[in-house]
């Protein structure tokens, strides 16, 4: 289903010499016994989902989705991004007659809130609230907010039937707050952390509502956990991909650009930077996950890419089949000089441009470059990229004995900020 290319990354290594360490790794992954394990409950998610609560959420954005002309998802991080990416991949950046989808809880800026507010004022919403601890400051602030301008516009009891609430199963402020309000209220199960959440209710709620057909995700995720349990590493692009990040490090190279061609996909690049940056860079380890849209910005970065300081490899997300594509026509007076590409489809003009800056940045450039390749940016595709992403994270962290299912270092801006705003407990 997905292939992992690295016949562009100059590796001085071969990839299969690693194959001991993979098997051994692999087993703690799979049998989940390796460092973190009390937050590996993605492993089996795939298989050992609630499948009641699944249905459930069939049920609710049934309900809810006539009446959700916005759906506002109101969380950050791990609590948003999942969802973002899934919905835009799926669903491109202007679907027509969908759902439109209003993000917030993921800033404290008081004029992009103030904004959203503005905006949907007078369109029927839906608010999916998501926080597992229910005290995340950017999220609980902004449902404030949201909670008084719903309950304003529809009356407490419309209101409570138009939130829903997606948290811990019995703990936090949130949970009290919903089952006293009389929310419908979706799990976030405690051993599976915000980054790898997106196959949860965190990111199934805001998919089905916006229509996405969340039992294709599944079918996808599905078949990568099947394909993807083998620790032979001829046999699984996962892990062959997790190497190739360490041997790229072995050589020198410390960032890793994650490349699109596609604009939907600039959140999966969001997502993806969430998920190796927050299970990676710790103990002064890591390769920094930064992202580019090209062609976009190879008229900006590209330069940089192309010139600038040996520091970055590449790893590029092809999409086989375009969701949509364009013939180019014929133009008699040809003023613009775009003749030579009529009769030619617009996804065609796109993969060449990709194949000749993979040439360009490999051999000019002396850039190592990755091609990992998907079929399409469909539902399926979505649920099977998301348990590949999962395995390949596990693995490269192991290989650096990092345990990738903590984030302690996210706290302590947290600490300090929270002393700023005076909250009690905080003093110095
Ligand atoms: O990955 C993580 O743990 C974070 O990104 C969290 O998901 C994020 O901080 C939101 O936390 P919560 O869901 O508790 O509001």
């Amino acid at each position: 289903m997905m292939k992992f290319d690295a016949s562009h990354g100059l590796l001085k290594e071969e990839i299969a010499s690693y194959q001991d360490t993979v098997t051994k790794l692999h087993k703690e992954i799979r049998e989940k016994t390796g460092t973190g394990n009390d937050f590996m409950g993605w492993v089996s998610w795939p298989v050992d989902y609630d499948k009641e609560e699944f249905e459930r959420i069939i049920k609710c954005a049934e309900r809810v989705k006539d009446k959700a002309e916005v759906l506002v998802v109101c969380g950050i991080g791990g609590s948003y991004l999942g969802a973002r990416a899934a919905i835009e991949m799926i669903q491109g950046l202007y679907p027509d007659g969908k759902t439109e989808v209003v993000y917030c809880g993921n800033t404290f800026s008081s004029t992009y809130m103030s904004q959203v507010l503005d905006h949907i004022k007078d369109k029927s919403v839906v608010l999916n609230v998501v926080s597992k601890s229910g005290t995340t400051t950017e999220t609980a602030l902004a449902f404030r907010i949201l909670r008084e301008f719903m309950e304003e516009k529809y009356g407490k009891e419309e209101a409570a039937s138009r939130i829903i609430a997606t948290t811990d199963k019995a703990r936090g402020a949130l949970k009290t707050l919903a089952d006293q309000e009389g929310y419908e209220t979706f799990v976030i199960p405690d051993d599976i952390g915000g980054r790898f959440s997106v196959i949860t209710p965190v990111g199934l709620v805001p998919m089905a509502i916006c229509g996405i057909d969340i039992r294709k995700v599944y079918e996808g995720l599905v078949d990568a956990y099947n394909d993807l349990n083998t620790d032979d590493l001829s046999k699984n692009p996962a892990y062959q991909y997790a190497v190739a990040r360490r041997i790229m490090q072995n050589q020198g190279y410390n960032v890793e650009m994650f490349v699109t061609y596609e604009p939907q996909m600039q959140m999966l690049a969001e997502w993806w930077k969430q998920l190796l940056g927050e299970s990676e860079g710790k103990d002064g380890k890591g390769i920094l996950p930064d992202s580019a849209c090209f062609s976009t910005d190879l008229h900006s970065l590209g330069q940089f890419i192309q010139e600038g300081k040996k520091v970055l490899f590449e790893t590029i997300l092809e999409v086989e089949k375009p969701s949509a594509d364009l013939t180019v026509g014929s133009d008699e007076a040809n003023l613009d000089n775009m003749n030579y590409l009529t009769g030619k489809s617009y996804d065609w003009v796109n993969k060449m441009a990709e194949k000749g800056t993979i040439e360009a940045h490999v051999e000019t450039g002396g850039v190592p470059n990755f091609v990992i390749t998907i079929d399409d940016m469909k539902e399926y595709s979505f649920g099977y990229l998301c348990y590949f992403f999962f395995v390949a994270t596990a693995l490269t962290c192991y290989m650096i004995d990092i345990n990738p299912f903590n984030q302690p270092g996210v706290e302590i801006y947290k600490k300090n900020m929270f002393r700023l705003l005076g909250k009690p407990g905080y003093e110095k």
